[in-house]
């Protein structure tokens, strides 16, 4: 197997990133793996001694000819000073996994394999190969004893669950799309939908129910999805629609949107819809979690597990789940086809632009320092942010303690304006979109009354800039996945805040992650 291995790596995988491990009904007690890119290790479990802490590399040679030889009779000298085993034939267990999370609750001691190397498991006896030799390789493999905790070790370097999950958003957000948009041709197919397309078509309206940040989701997706499906769309609480005994008829398509699957209100509210006879539709991203089993239907949004009991990747993984429904549903209209592959195309550079965003931490901070004595915090935007000063006044909420609200910035003349003076910190979402001149009148409103706003604004919009007490910059994208990179300065800010006022971030006082009672 092994030698199969060199041929491989002589002949194949020239380009690109891979950790692959390989077992074979022809070679049994064997397992070959390899690496280049991608990260690889080897845990190392057993009782008793073992042969060696330092296994040598052995060297092949770019002669395939002579290597099937070479390797038989290199796998037959296996000893103690050419491989790793337990002394006296006993047992020994060898976990391959690209992460010591992933096998830290069966042994803390585990060898890093560099790129290009070949470990070799035969009976029971590990050893490590290269094609090549080069000056600069470590001559061996030592074996190391982690002696972080599971908890630390997932962490990785980040000083919360919550920080690490914002900071992954530039790769959750491409997980969501893996497979699914091509960005070649400007297509999407959502595998768990593309059976029941033809039905939702034709249904009367759309229901999107869910609780917290996944209610936010789809106020923020709410407005694309009228125009993409050009269907009514209703945004639920799923508490408030179930006491409100909601008329829901065969003909409605229900979307249940949850993080965890399993929230007994947004439960409740699926199980009210199927009596119902409606279409229901999941947008979870737990595989197997009750709602992803009860719905007809639905959408993984494969954000990977979210610890931090504020929700922060999963927010703009459902939002673009959301939105790649609607692209989905407007496939064949010919008067969206420009906006479609406008949207596509703001899909495509979403990753770069969140770096971009995820690189203001340090100034985020700073205005955390200036903010986190204060008792209140106002969030306040309109038209494709609204939902952006929600979510982000319920980031501020869950965490820090502080009392914030989101205000549709259409609404401050009828309430909000009144608490507006020089103290009250105000932060205001402008962007370029077709609300910028009505969040324009906002903004007077607000400096005339002493206010002093902080903008969250495009890079390029000077005239906001002019009125604001302080501004973050952000890149620029189409309207309707603006709410993705705005809302991400507002994750940052509320982790600041609750650092600075001394709270556990990712376990807050009174709340639970998966709320599975009603
Ligand atoms: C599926 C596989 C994915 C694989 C891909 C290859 C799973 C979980 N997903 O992804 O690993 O790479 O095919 O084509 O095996 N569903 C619900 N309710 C929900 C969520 C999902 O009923 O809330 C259903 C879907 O309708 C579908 C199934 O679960 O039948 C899997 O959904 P999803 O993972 O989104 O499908 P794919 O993207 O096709
Ligand atoms: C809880 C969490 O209240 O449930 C929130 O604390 C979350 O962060 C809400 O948004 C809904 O959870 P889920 O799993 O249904 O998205």
């Amino acid at each position: 197997l092994v030698f199969f291995f060199f041929l491989f790596c002589l002949r194949g995988f020239q380009e690109g990133a891979f950790a692959l491990v390989f077992k074979s009904i022809h070679y049994p007690g064997e397992a070959v793996a390899t690496r280049r890119g991608s990260p690889l290790l080897i845990g190392v479990r057993s009782k008793y001694k073992l042969s060696t802490e330092q296994i040598p590399v052995l060297y092949g040679t770019c002669n395939i000819e002579n290597m099937k030889n070479m390797c038989n009779s290199r796998m037959k000298r296996l000893d103690s000073s050419t491989c790793l085993h337990a002394v006296g034939d006993k047992a020994v267990e060898f976990f391959f996994a690209s992460d010591a999370s992933a096998i830290i609750e069966h042994t803390n001691r585990v060898i890093f394999l560099e790129d290009d190397d070949i470990a070799a498991v035969t009976d029971g006896k590990l050893s490590i190969h290269r094609l090549e030799r080069s000056a600069s390789d470590d001559p061996s493999r030592v074996i190391q004893t982690l002696q972080m905790e599971l908890q630390q070790i997932m962490k990785g370097n980040f000083s919360a669950f919550m920080q690490k999950e914002i900071f992954e958003q530039p790769e959750s957000v491409v997980n969501t799309m893996r497979g699914r948009v091509n960005f070649e041709n400007s297509t999407v197919l959502l595998g768990g939908l593309k059976d029941h397309l033809k039905e939702i078509r034709r249904c009367r309206r759309l229901i999107i129910i869910g609780c917290g940040t996944s209610y936010h989701a789809a106020v923020a997706t709410r407005q694309v999805l009228e125009e993409l499906t050009e269907l009514p769309v209703m945004v639920e609480l799923a508490s408030d629609f179930l006491d409100r005994n909601t008329p829901v008829f065969r003909d409605d398509v229900c979307f249940f949107i949850s993080q965890s699957g399993e929230t007994a209100d947004t439960l409740m509210a699926l199980r009210y819809c199927k009596e119902r006879r409606a279409l229901t539709v999941g947008i979870t991203n737990t595989v197997g979690s009750s709602i992803s089993r009860e719905t007809d239907c639905g959408v993984h949004i494969n954000a990977g597990p979210e610890i931090g009991v504020a929700s922060t990747k999963a927010y703009t993984s459902q939002f673009v789940s959301l939105v790649m429904f609607g692209l989905m549903m407007s496939e064949d209209r010919i008067s969206l086809q420009k906006r479609r592959r406008e949207i596509i195309s703001g899909l495509k550079s979403l990753p770069e632009m969140i770096k971009e965003v995820l690189s203001l931490d340090e100034k985020i901070h700073d205005l955390a320092l200036e903010l986190y004595k204060q008792r209140s915090l106002l969030v306040m935007g309109r038209g494709y942010n609204y939902a952006t000063c929600l979510e982000g006044a319920l980031k501020i909420k869950e965490i820090t303690y502080m009392h914030s609200e989101g205000i549709l910035a259409g609404e401050l003349k009828h309430g909000p304006l009144a608490l507006i003076d020089k103290q009250m910190p105000v932060i205001m979402v402008i962007m370029k979109d077709p609300c910028f001149t009505k969040c324009q009148n906002a903004l007077q409103q607000v400096t005339a009354r002493q206010g002093r706003p902080i903008i969250l604004c495009s890079k390029e919009d000077t005239e906001s800039s002019k009125f604001a007490y302080k501004t973050i910059e952000l890149p620029h994208t189409v309207d309707c996945l603006q709410g993705i990179l705005s809302v991400i300065p507002l994750q940052l800010l509320s982790f600041h805040l609750a650092v600075l006022r001394g709270y556990d971030v990712d376990f807050p006082r009174n709340l639970a992650k998966s709320v599975t009672v009603e």
